[in-house]
Protein backbone atom coordinates (compact mmCIF):
# COMPACT_ATOMS: atom_id res chain seq x y z
CA UNK A 1 0.00 0.00 0.00
CA UNK A 2 1.18 3.08 -1.09
CA UNK A 3 1.15 5.28 2.25
CA UNK A 4 1.71 8.83 0.37
CA UNK A 5 -1.94 8.06 -1.45
CA UNK A 6 -3.58 7.18 2.32
CA UNK A 7 -2.22 10.37 3.50
CA UNK A 8 -2.15 13.07 1.17
CA UNK A 9 -3.73 15.63 3.19
CA UNK A 10 -0.58 14.60 5.37
CA UNK A 11 2.18 17.78 6.07
CA UNK A 12 4.91 16.23 4.13
CA UNK A 13 6.45 13.32 2.42
CA UNK A 14 9.68 13.30 4.29
CA UNK A 15 6.99 12.56 7.57
CA UNK A 16 5.55 8.97 5.72
CA UNK A 17 9.84 8.49 4.54
CA UNK A 18 10.47 8.45 8.47
CA UNK A 19 7.42 6.09 9.33
CA UNK A 20 8.16 3.91 6.89
CA UNK A 21 12.02 3.22 8.31
CA UNK A 22 11.07 2.89 11.81
CA UNK A 23 11.49 -0.44 13.40
CA UNK A 24 8.97 1.02 15.92
CA UNK A 25 4.59 0.88 15.10
CA UNK A 26 3.32 4.17 14.76
CA UNK A 27 -0.09 4.97 14.45
CA UNK A 28 -1.02 9.00 13.32
CA UNK A 29 -4.89 9.49 14.86
CA UNK A 30 -7.24 13.04 14.85
CA UNK A 31 -8.48 14.42 17.56
CA UNK A 32 -11.68 12.54 16.47
CA UNK A 33 -9.63 9.27 17.47
CA UNK A 34 -9.67 8.34 13.43
CA UNK A 35 -6.34 6.73 12.40
CA UNK A 36 -4.67 8.96 9.64
CA UNK A 37 -1.86 6.97 8.64
CA UNK A 38 -0.29 3.32 10.03
CA UNK A 39 3.34 2.66 9.36
CA UNK A 40 4.27 -1.14 8.12
CA UNK A 41 6.14 -1.83 11.38
CA UNK A 42 2.25 -0.92 12.93
CA UNK A 43 0.30 -2.78 10.40
CA UNK A 44 2.65 -5.89 11.09
CA UNK A 45 2.34 -5.83 15.28
CA UNK A 46 -1.93 -5.55 14.65
CA UNK A 47 -2.50 -7.40 11.58
CA UNK A 48 -4.43 -4.59 9.74
CA UNK A 49 -3.93 -3.53 6.34
CA UNK A 50 -4.26 0.54 6.05
CA UNK A 51 -7.23 0.29 4.39
CA UNK A 52 -8.72 -2.03 7.65
CA UNK A 53 -7.74 1.03 9.44
CA UNK A 54 -7.64 4.47 7.71
CA UNK A 55 -10.50 6.38 8.51
CA UNK A 56 -11.82 4.11 11.82
CA UNK A 57 -11.39 4.94 15.26
CA UNK A 58 -7.90 3.76 16.70
CA UNK A 59 -10.26 2.14 19.79
CA UNK A 60 -9.98 -0.86 17.59
CA UNK A 61 -6.56 -2.05 18.40
CA UNK A 62 -7.01 -1.84 21.77
CA UNK A 63 -8.54 -4.38 24.24
CA UNK A 64 -11.40 -3.24 26.81
CA UNK A 65 -11.33 -1.40 29.16
CA UNK A 66 -9.73 1.19 27.37
CA UNK A 67 -11.78 0.50 23.82
CA UNK A 68 -14.85 2.46 24.96
CA UNK A 69 -13.02 4.64 26.70
CA UNK A 70 -10.36 5.93 24.55
CA UNK A 71 -12.81 8.75 22.89
CA UNK A 72 -13.53 10.24 26.03
CA UNK A 73 -9.45 10.47 26.90
CA UNK A 74 -8.94 12.18 23.98
CA UNK A 75 -11.45 14.76 24.26
CA UNK A 76 -10.55 14.96 28.29
CA UNK A 77 -6.95 16.01 26.82
CA UNK A 78 -8.62 19.02 24.62
CA UNK A 79 -11.06 20.03 26.94
CA UNK A 80 -8.94 20.28 29.88
CA UNK A 81 -5.07 20.03 28.90
CA UNK A 82 -5.03 17.18 31.34
CA UNK A 83 -2.26 14.92 30.09
CA UNK A 84 -2.31 11.36 31.20
CA UNK A 85 -0.05 10.02 28.64
CA UNK A 86 1.27 12.36 25.98
CA UNK A 87 4.94 13.15 26.38
CA UNK A 88 5.44 10.19 29.28
CA UNK A 89 4.84 7.05 27.55
CA UNK A 90 3.60 4.28 29.74
CA UNK A 91 2.85 0.35 28.99
CA UNK A 92 -0.24 -0.69 27.63
CA UNK A 93 -2.44 -3.34 26.18
CA UNK A 94 -3.09 -3.33 22.29
CA UNK A 95 -5.42 -5.55 20.55
CA UNK A 96 -4.46 -7.87 17.30
CA UNK A 97 -6.77 -8.23 14.03
CA UNK A 98 -6.41 -11.94 15.03
CA UNK A 99 -8.17 -10.71 19.07
CA UNK A 100 -5.19 -11.82 20.74
CA UNK A 101 -4.45 -8.98 23.61
CA UNK A 102 -0.50 -8.31 23.97
CA UNK A 103 1.68 -5.57 26.04
CA UNK A 104 3.11 -2.75 24.41
CA UNK A 105 4.88 -0.04 25.16
CA UNK A 106 3.33 3.69 24.13
CA UNK A 107 4.84 7.05 23.38
CA UNK A 108 2.53 9.66 22.69
CA UNK A 109 3.05 13.35 20.98
CA UNK A 110 0.96 15.46 19.32
CA UNK A 111 1.98 18.00 16.52
CA UNK A 112 -0.38 20.50 14.83
CA UNK A 113 -1.96 20.40 11.44
CA UNK A 114 -4.59 22.37 9.40
CA UNK A 115 -7.09 20.03 10.12
CA UNK A 116 -6.41 20.20 13.53
CA UNK A 117 -4.38 18.53 16.26
CA UNK A 118 -2.78 15.41 15.39
CA UNK A 119 -1.45 12.69 17.46
CA UNK A 120 1.00 10.12 16.93
CA UNK A 121 1.77 6.88 18.64
CA UNK A 122 5.20 4.60 18.84
CA UNK A 123 4.31 1.19 19.91
CA UNK A 124 6.54 -1.53 20.57
CA UNK A 125 5.52 -4.65 21.01
CA UNK A 126 6.69 -6.58 24.67
CA UNK A 127 5.50 -9.75 23.95
CA UNK A 128 8.88 -11.55 23.37
CA UNK A 129 10.30 -9.51 26.09
CA UNK A 130 7.81 -10.37 28.40
CA UNK A 131 8.08 -14.26 27.20
CA UNK A 132 11.70 -14.27 27.97
CA UNK A 133 11.30 -12.77 30.99
CA UNK A 134 8.50 -15.40 32.30
CA UNK A 135 11.00 -17.63 30.86
CA UNK A 136 13.86 -17.08 32.83
CA UNK A 137 11.72 -16.70 35.89
CA UNK A 138 10.88 -20.30 36.07
CA UNK A 139 14.38 -20.96 34.70
CA UNK A 140 15.34 -19.25 38.21
CA UNK A 141 12.27 -20.52 40.17
CA UNK A 142 13.12 -24.42 38.91
CA UNK A 143 16.95 -23.76 39.45
CA UNK A 144 16.25 -22.51 43.04
CA UNK A 145 14.18 -25.35 44.02
CA UNK A 146 16.70 -28.39 42.82
CA UNK A 147 19.51 -25.96 44.58
CA UNK A 148 17.37 -26.16 47.83
CA UNK A 149 16.93 -30.22 47.48
CA UNK A 150 20.50 -31.16 46.48
CA UNK A 151 20.76 -28.61 49.54
CA UNK A 152 18.59 -30.81 51.95
CA UNK A 153 20.01 -33.95 50.34
CA UNK A 154 23.64 -32.72 51.52
CA UNK A 155 22.40 -31.85 54.74
CA UNK A 156 20.95 -35.55 55.02
CA UNK A 157 24.19 -37.23 53.68
CA UNK A 158 25.92 -35.05 56.50
CA UNK A 159 23.60 -36.09 59.33
CA UNK A 160 23.29 -39.28 58.50
CA UNK A 161 27.10 -39.96 58.30
CA UNK A 162 27.37 -37.62 61.63
CA UNK A 163 24.58 -39.96 63.85
CA UNK A 164 25.76 -42.81 62.77
CA UNK A 165 28.92 -42.94 64.74
CA UNK A 166 27.59 -41.82 68.25
CA UNK A 167 24.23 -44.32 67.79
CA UNK A 168 26.52 -47.64 67.08
CA UNK A 169 28.71 -46.64 69.90
CA UNK A 170 25.11 -46.22 72.28
CA UNK A 171 24.44 -49.95 71.00
CA UNK A 172 27.73 -51.12 71.86
CA UNK A 173 26.87 -49.81 75.38
CA UNK A 174 23.05 -51.07 75.83
CA UNK A 175 25.02 -54.91 74.87
CA UNK A 176 27.23 -54.24 77.35
CA UNK A 177 24.77 -53.08 79.91
CA UNK A 178 22.67 -56.16 78.79
CA UNK A 179 25.28 -58.36 79.36
CA UNK A 180 26.34 -56.97 82.61
CA UNK A 181 22.59 -57.56 83.53
CA UNK A 182 22.15 -61.12 82.82
CA UNK A 183 24.88 -61.94 84.85
CA UNK A 184 23.33 -61.21 87.66
CA UNK A 185 21.85 -63.36 90.18
CA UNK A 186 18.84 -63.84 90.00
CA UNK A 187 19.00 -61.84 86.35
CA UNK A 188 16.95 -58.48 86.49
CA UNK A 189 14.36 -59.32 84.10
CA UNK A 190 12.87 -55.76 84.66
CA UNK A 191 16.25 -54.13 83.61
CA UNK A 192 17.16 -56.56 80.79
CA UNK A 193 13.71 -55.76 79.73
CA UNK A 194 13.98 -51.89 79.26
CA UNK A 195 17.74 -52.99 77.83
CA UNK A 196 16.19 -54.76 75.15
CA UNK A 197 13.58 -51.98 73.90
CA UNK A 198 16.73 -49.34 74.03
CA UNK A 199 18.80 -51.79 71.90
CA UNK A 200 15.25 -52.15 69.59
CA UNK A 201 14.88 -48.25 69.80
CA UNK A 202 18.40 -48.15 68.30
CA UNK A 203 18.25 -50.33 65.60
CA UNK A 204 14.82 -48.61 63.97
CA UNK A 205 16.89 -45.44 64.50
CA UNK A 206 19.86 -47.08 62.41
CA UNK A 207 17.36 -48.35 60.32
CA UNK A 208 15.99 -44.66 59.19
CA UNK A 209 19.37 -43.31 58.94
CA UNK A 210 20.32 -46.37 56.40
CA UNK A 211 17.43 -45.99 54.38
CA UNK A 212 17.71 -41.89 54.57
CA UNK A 213 21.29 -42.94 52.99
CA UNK A 214 20.17 -45.26 50.14
CA UNK A 215 17.39 -42.61 49.26
CA UNK A 216 19.95 -39.27 49.06
CA UNK A 217 22.42 -41.92 47.41
CA UNK A 218 20.15 -43.29 44.77
CA UNK A 219 20.08 -39.16 42.96
CA UNK A 220 19.27 -40.23 39.37
CA UNK A 221 21.94 -38.78 37.20
CA UNK A 222 20.22 -39.19 33.55
CA UNK A 223 22.89 -39.79 30.86
CA UNK A 224 22.50 -37.82 27.88
CA UNK A 225 24.77 -35.64 25.05
CA UNK A 226 24.63 -32.68 26.57
CA UNK A 227 25.47 -29.42 24.77
CA UNK A 228 27.45 -27.33 26.72
CA UNK A 229 27.23 -24.17 24.26
CA UNK A 230 23.56 -23.95 25.08
CA UNK A 231 23.13 -24.53 28.61
CA UNK A 232 26.20 -21.51 28.99
CA UNK A 233 24.28 -18.67 28.34
CA UNK A 234 21.59 -19.50 30.68
CA UNK A 235 23.63 -20.68 33.40
CA UNK A 236 25.42 -17.34 33.24
CA UNK A 237 22.38 -15.09 33.35
CA UNK A 238 21.38 -17.65 36.62
CA UNK A 239 24.53 -16.30 38.01
CA UNK A 240 24.65 -13.11 36.98
CA UNK A 241 21.44 -12.06 37.97
CA UNK A 242 22.10 -11.30 41.38
CA UNK A 243 24.86 -8.71 40.22
CA UNK A 244 23.20 -6.19 37.71
CA UNK A 245 24.66 -3.50 39.19
CA UNK A 246 28.13 -5.11 39.03
CA UNK A 247 29.92 -4.47 36.06
CA UNK A 248 31.97 -7.91 35.12
CA UNK A 249 33.81 -8.46 32.31
CA UNK A 250 33.13 -12.28 31.15
CA UNK A 251 35.60 -13.87 29.41
CA UNK A 252 34.65 -17.07 27.31
CA UNK A 253 37.10 -19.68 25.95
CA UNK A 254 36.21 -22.26 24.73
CA UNK A 255 37.27 -25.34 22.53
CA UNK A 256 34.28 -26.42 20.44
CA UNK A 257 35.61 -29.96 20.44
CA UNK A 258 34.98 -30.42 24.53
CA UNK A 259 31.24 -28.99 24.33
CA UNK A 260 29.78 -31.94 24.26
CA UNK A 261 29.61 -34.07 27.08
CA UNK A 262 27.69 -37.06 28.75
CA UNK A 263 25.36 -36.19 31.84
CA UNK A 264 22.47 -35.18 33.49
CA UNK A 265 22.14 -31.45 31.98
CA UNK A 266 20.08 -29.95 34.86
CA UNK A 267 23.01 -30.93 37.56
CA UNK A 268 25.78 -29.93 35.00
CA UNK A 269 23.82 -26.36 34.89
CA UNK A 270 23.69 -26.54 38.81
CA UNK A 271 27.59 -26.79 38.91
CA UNK A 272 28.46 -24.51 36.90
CA UNK A 273 25.92 -21.49 38.71
CA UNK A 274 27.26 -22.41 41.88
CA UNK A 275 31.22 -22.06 40.18
CA UNK A 276 30.33 -18.97 38.54
CA UNK A 277 28.07 -17.57 41.48
CA UNK A 278 31.18 -17.92 43.65
CA UNK A 279 33.55 -16.35 41.63
CA UNK A 280 31.18 -13.43 41.39
CA UNK A 281 30.96 -13.26 45.65
CA UNK A 282 34.76 -13.12 45.76
CA UNK A 283 35.31 -10.33 43.52
CA UNK A 284 32.62 -8.02 45.21
CA UNK A 285 35.15 -5.92 46.98
CA UNK A 286 37.97 -6.49 44.53
CA UNK A 287 38.72 -3.80 41.79
CA UNK A 288 39.12 -5.81 38.82
CA UNK A 289 36.42 -8.07 37.98
CA UNK A 290 36.85 -10.69 35.59
CA UNK A 291 35.94 -13.68 35.29
CA UNK A 292 37.44 -16.29 32.86
CA UNK A 293 35.04 -19.91 31.36
CA UNK A 294 36.94 -22.08 29.47
CA UNK A 295 36.21 -25.47 27.96
CA UNK A 296 38.84 -27.71 26.64
CA UNK A 297 39.27 -31.77 26.25
CA UNK A 298 41.26 -32.45 29.27
CA UNK A 299 45.42 -32.51 28.23
CA UNK A 300 45.58 -35.28 30.62
CA UNK A 301 42.46 -37.27 30.22
CA UNK A 302 41.43 -36.41 26.47
CA UNK A 303 38.79 -38.48 27.06
CA UNK A 304 37.18 -35.80 29.82
CA UNK A 305 36.61 -32.39 29.01
CA UNK A 306 37.84 -29.98 31.72
CA UNK A 307 35.46 -26.75 32.31
CA UNK A 308 37.60 -23.91 34.14
CA UNK A 309 36.30 -20.92 36.02
CA UNK A 310 38.82 -18.59 36.58
CA UNK A 311 38.21 -15.05 38.90
CA UNK A 312 39.97 -12.16 39.97
CA UNK A 313 38.72 -12.21 42.98
CA UNK A 314 39.95 -12.77 46.76
CA UNK A 315 42.10 -16.08 46.41
CA UNK A 316 42.48 -19.05 48.58
CA UNK A 317 44.38 -18.80 51.50
CA UNK A 318 45.99 -22.33 52.70
CA UNK A 319 43.11 -22.37 55.74
CA UNK A 320 40.44 -22.23 53.14
CA UNK A 321 41.66 -24.72 50.69
CA UNK A 322 41.32 -27.36 52.64
CA UNK A 323 37.74 -27.73 53.50
CA UNK A 324 36.40 -25.91 50.54
CA UNK A 325 34.15 -28.93 49.43
CA UNK A 326 33.19 -29.92 52.55
CA UNK A 327 29.56 -29.28 53.35
CA UNK A 328 28.81 -26.16 55.43
CA UNK A 329 32.18 -24.68 55.04
CA UNK A 330 31.30 -21.18 54.27
CA UNK A 331 33.13 -17.87 54.66
CA UNK A 332 29.95 -15.91 53.89
CA UNK A 333 27.49 -14.28 56.11
CA UNK A 334 24.48 -14.94 54.01
CA UNK A 335 25.89 -18.41 52.83
CA UNK A 336 25.23 -22.09 53.74
CA UNK A 337 28.05 -23.66 52.31
CA UNK A 338 26.86 -26.34 50.74
CA UNK A 339 27.59 -25.20 46.56
CA UNK A 340 31.06 -26.60 46.64
CA UNK A 341 29.85 -30.14 48.03
CA UNK A 342 26.53 -30.13 46.39
CA UNK A 343 29.00 -29.52 43.35
CA UNK A 344 31.32 -32.46 44.43
CA UNK A 345 28.67 -35.30 44.53
CA UNK A 346 27.32 -34.18 41.04
CA UNK A 347 30.87 -34.58 39.05
CA UNK A 348 31.50 -36.98 41.11
CA UNK A 349 28.71 -38.88 40.44
CA UNK A 350 29.28 -38.17 36.46
CA UNK A 351 32.51 -40.40 37.09
CA UNK A 352 34.55 -36.56 36.80
CA UNK A 353 36.93 -34.79 39.46
CA UNK A 354 36.76 -31.48 40.85
CA UNK A 355 39.39 -29.06 42.00
CA UNK A 356 40.17 -25.51 43.11
CA UNK A 357 43.82 -23.44 42.85
CA UNK A 358 44.81 -20.53 44.06
CA UNK A 359 46.05 -18.20 40.94
CA UNK A 360 49.55 -16.82 40.53
CA UNK A 361 48.18 -13.32 39.87
CA UNK A 362 45.05 -12.20 42.34
CA UNK A 363 41.73 -14.87 42.19
CA UNK A 364 41.03 -18.06 42.37
CA UNK A 365 40.28 -21.20 39.54
CA UNK A 366 37.75 -24.14 39.94
CA UNK A 367 38.00 -27.02 37.24
CA UNK A 368 36.11 -29.57 37.08
CA UNK A 369 35.81 -32.80 34.31
CA UNK A 370 33.03 -34.24 32.70
CA UNK A 371 32.81 -37.29 30.12
CA UNK A 372 33.55 -36.20 26.34
CA UNK A 373 31.85 -36.85 23.36
CA UNK A 374 33.99 -37.57 20.54
CA UNK A 375 33.56 -35.35 17.91
CA UNK A 376 33.18 -37.16 14.27
CA UNK A 377 36.12 -36.05 13.06
CA UNK A 378 37.61 -37.92 15.93
CA UNK A 379 36.06 -41.05 15.79
CA UNK A 380 37.14 -41.53 11.99
CA UNK A 381 39.99 -40.85 13.36
CA UNK A 382 40.49 -43.56 16.16
CA UNK A 383 40.49 -46.19 12.88
CA UNK A 384 42.32 -44.37 10.83
CA UNK A 385 46.03 -45.66 10.45
CA UNK A 386 48.67 -43.22 11.29
N1 LIG B 1 35.98 -18.33 43.81
C1 LIG B 1 36.27 -18.32 45.11
N2 LIG B 1 37.23 -17.49 45.61
C2 LIG B 1 37.50 -17.49 46.93
N3 LIG B 1 36.89 -18.28 47.84
C3 LIG B 1 35.94 -19.13 47.41
C4 LIG B 1 35.58 -19.20 46.03
N4 LIG B 1 34.62 -20.13 45.91
C5 LIG B 1 34.39 -20.62 47.13
N5 LIG B 1 35.17 -20.02 48.05
C6 LIG B 1 35.20 -20.30 49.49
O1 LIG B 1 34.63 -21.57 49.70
C7 LIG B 1 33.52 -21.46 50.63
C8 LIG B 1 32.50 -22.52 50.30
O2 LIG B 1 31.86 -22.24 49.06
P1 LIG B 1 30.40 -22.82 48.81
O3 LIG B 1 29.98 -22.41 47.46
O4 LIG B 1 30.41 -24.26 49.15
O5 LIG B 1 29.52 -22.11 49.91
P2 LIG B 1 29.09 -20.58 50.00
O6 LIG B 1 29.33 -19.92 48.68
O7 LIG B 1 29.75 -19.98 51.18
O8 LIG B 1 27.55 -20.70 50.30
P3 LIG B 1 26.42 -21.29 49.30
O9 LIG B 1 25.91 -22.50 49.99
O10 LIG B 1 25.42 -20.20 49.22
O11 LIG B 1 27.05 -21.58 47.98
C9 LIG B 1 33.06 -20.03 50.46
O12 LIG B 1 32.38 -19.58 51.63
C10 LIG B 1 34.37 -19.29 50.25
O13 LIG B 1 35.03 -19.06 51.48
MG1 LIG C 1 28.57 -20.78 46.88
Amino acid sequence: MDMKAMTSDLPTSSLDAVMNTLVDGAVVIDSRGLVRLINPAGQAIFGYTPEELIGHNISRLMPEPYHSAHDGYIRNYLETGENRIIGIGREVEGQRKSGEIFPMSLAVGEMGHRDGMLFIGIIRDLTDERQRETDFNELQARHFHLSRVAAMNEMGAAIAHEINQPLSAAANYVETGRILASRRDPPDDRLLSILDKALEQNHRAAEIISRMRTFIERGDVQSETVHLGDMIDEAMMLSLSKFRDTPIAIDRRIDPDALRVKGDAVQIQQVLVNLVRNGCEAMIDQPVKCLTLSIHPDAEHPDMSRISVSDTGEGLSDAVITDLFTAFTSTKSGGLGVGLSISRSIVHAHGGRIWATDNDGPGATFSFTLPRVQTCAEAVNVDRPA
